[in-house]
């Protein structure tokens, strides 16, 4: 049933009367924006990968108790092309589609932006792993420009891709990123500072073989990127190849703390033997001295499983997970110490970020699956004090992301609600479900006429 949320979504609606279940809480006023792919193929032509399908944004627009959805395709000049011709026309994360001959020289890389958004000043821009960045109208979500940033970091000469996962000094409002440079073997470690947009280097980190680049960690005082055994093989990536078939999982390498000072610029690496891969880090921040960093991970790279021939066969796969774990680095004596949170599976994890990032907390919030299910199929929040789990389910019935907004008084960590787009199975449609993040219960639920495929991330801003 979850399969639904692995086909293609060509329909552009803007629905502003859809009917409320339950009760949508009347503080609830703001714009959640969701980016994923809306398409899986072309005539003849599949793509491979769940990253790879053209960006369609979602927004959903709650006020005085009511809600409105529309959603829209980002006009980047890549899928301008390709639906205009009804195929593929550059290569993406996992899906090459050149002719064998083609594929000898150096491939265009699509300007896809089907990840994330960011914020800068009042500019909603959709961003992914490569340099490509649009601005979108929030009120029509048509496609702007290209966003300029006003520096050079956009050649290649600078920078060839970054994570789609800037993250936000909730102290200053300045956002720090981690880009790389695949010509150079460095990673580059960068901040906005709170009102502009220029992009300043803050140190430039030499390494043998790049790893991938998707979610770092920043502390008050750090920028943390955990470079895991999953290297970019630039041969195989040359020689024609999707980025995803020239990473190559190399356990025996262990994996690497790289920690660089937000304000001088130093860099200390700090070396695990033990191999992890991960997607995303929930929440680091400093303690007694220590970096202390969360985040559910992998003994194993799992990101071949999420092809989408493979989803669909067999499903998502747990394989290989091993635990929601608390990772304390001493950066005196260098030690890395790993402390289990929770056994349950857990991704595309969330928290109280504009509050909590970077601090200490309590709760973490994300789909979750059991071993023998085939998808994401429940919500659980994670009480990291407490090791203990709450856990939401309905038979058939698949969640994506989870996005926390605290009530305007809020006087807890978990006083607010969750916002949560769900396929169900049974209708084959997708829903936007409320919950109250404290009781971990459901406030409302509103269908939408058609589903959403399976997105990734989403932000909420407020009205
Ligand atoms: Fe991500």
């Amino acid at each position: 049933m979850y399969k639904k949320g692995f086909t293609s979504q060509h329909n552009e609606i803007l629905e502003t009367d859809l009917p409320v279940q339950g009760k949508i809480p009347k503080w609830l006023n703001g714009n959640l924006f969701r980016n994923g792919p809306g398409k899986f193929e072309y005539p003849g032509q599949k793509l491979v990968h769940w990253f790879d399908g053209p960006a369609m944004i979602n927004r959903f627009s709650f006020k005085n108790g009511k809600m409105s959805y529309q959603n829209r395709f980002v006009r980047t000049e890549i899928f301008k092309k390709s639906f205009a011709e009804q195929k593929m026309s550059a290569v993406e994360f996992g899906t090459d589609p050149r002719p064998m001959w083609k594929k000898l020289t150096p491939p265009k890389m699509s300007d896809n932006v089907n990840v994330n958004f960011l914020k800068i000043n009042d500019d909603l821009l959709t961003i992914t792993g490569g340099m490509s960045t649009f601005r979108i109208d929030p009120d029509n979500l048509e496609t702007k420009e290209q966003y300029d940033f006003g520096d050079n970091m956009g050649s290649d000469l600078q920078m060839t891709g970054h994570t789609p996962h800037p993250s936000l000094d909730t102290n200053t409002g300045d956002v720090f990123n981690i880009g790389n440079n695949m010509m150079k073997n460095e990673y580059i470690f960068y901040k906005i500072s709170k009102g502009a947009r220029k992009r300043e280097v803050i140190a430039r980190v030499k390494t043998k073989q790049l790893s991938d680049i998707h979610s770092f960690s920043t502390t008050e005082n750090y920028m943390i990127y955990i470079e895991i055994p999953w290297f970019l093989n630039k041969s195989k990536l040359i020689m024609g190849g999707s980025y995803l078939g020239a990473l190559e999982w190399k356990p025996e390498k262990g994996t690497n703390f790289i920690f660089v000072h937000k304000k001088t610029g130093v860099v200390q690496t700090v070396h695990m033997d033990k191999a992890i891969h991960f997607g995303h880090t929930a929440n680091a921040f400093e303690k007694d001295g220590k970096v202390i960093i969360d985040m559910p991970f992998f003994n194993r790279s799992n990101i071949n499983d999420m092809k989408v021939d493979y989803v669909l066969e067999h499903g998502q796969t747990t394989k290989g997970y091993d635990s929601f774990s608390r990772f304390t680095i001493d950066l005196e004596t260098e030690h890395i110490s790993i402390e289990k949170i929770s056994d349950r599976f857990i991704e595309l994890e969330t928290i109280y970020y504009k509050k909590y990032n970077e601090k200490e907390y309590q709760y973490v919030y994300g789909p979750s699956q059991l071993d023998d299910s085939q998808f994401f199929d429940r919500l659980i929040k994670i009480d990291v004090v407490n090791k203990t789990e709450k856990e939401w389910y309905e038979v058939d019935t698949f969640p994506s992301e989870t996005i926390f907004v605290p009530k305007p008084d809020a006087t807890s960590e978990d006083d607010g609600v969750l916002l949560t787009v769900f396929l169900d199975g049974k209708s084959k449609r997708s829903f936007m479900h409320i919950m109250d993040a404290q009781s971990f219960t459901e406030l409302a639920r509103i269908y939408l006429p058609q589903h959403i495929p399976f997105g990734f991330h989403g932000q909420f801003y407020q009205l």
